[in-house]
């Protein structure tokens, strides 16, 4: 079976909406540090894109965590992988997420973290499923909701394939 990737969003949308994602959260976190919290692996580029954006403070802290096999369907199955290097407690934390899909991830993830008493806790993600949903899950920064469709790019793989694509795109199978 042939495989290829149609273009979603560009390079210059993601972009460009990552530029006003930064500038909102400079904004709301005026006079204050932020700590981003990067979900690896996916939200790497991400993060590293966004927090050059941001002109308040940032600390930066990396956690993995695994739902899925190389296959395209949630398990349901969350495991930490890697944990955070660092105490949250007393921060301002904005969890970075490439995607919210079925919301099984985030829904296990900040309630982990908000035990450990930040002092504030959101959540940033590049890309939104909603129609996925399965867990509700407060979203308070979204660059775009997409529809129901396997995505690649921007730091999203397929079979660990296509992270490094500039642009989101979408595994087309001929
Ligand atoms: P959730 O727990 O179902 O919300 O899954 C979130 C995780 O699943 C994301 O952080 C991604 O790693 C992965 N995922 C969900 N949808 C896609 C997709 O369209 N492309 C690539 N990875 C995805
Ligand atoms: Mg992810």
């Amino acid at each position: 079976m042939a495989e290829r990737v149609e273009i979603m969003l560009t390079e210059e949308e993601v972009d460009k909406k990552i530029q006003e994602l930064g500038e909102k959260i400079s904004s709301d976190y005026a006079g204050k540090q932020v700590h981003l919290v990067c979900v690896l692996k996916g939200g790497s580029f991400f993060m590293c894109e966004l927090a050059k954006r941001i002109t308040v403070p940032v600390s930066l802290d990396f956690m993995s965590v695994s739902s899925y096999g190389g296959d395209t369907k949630s398990s349901g199955v969350v495991k930490i992988v890697k944990d955070l290097d660092e105490s949250i407690a007393g921060k301002d934390v904005i969890v970075i997420e490439d995607i919210v899909d079925s919301g099984r991830t985030l829904s296990y993830l900040l309630e982990m973290l908000s035990d450990r008493k930040p002092n504030s806790l959101r959540l940033c993600t590049l890309l939104d499923k909603p129609e996925r949903r399965v867990v509700d899950v407060k979203v308070d920064y979204t660059g775009f909701e997409i529809p129901d469709e396997f995505v690649v790019g921007y730091g999203l793989d397929y079979d660990q394939r296509y992270r490094n694509l500039p642009y989101i795109g979408v595994v087309k199978f001929d």
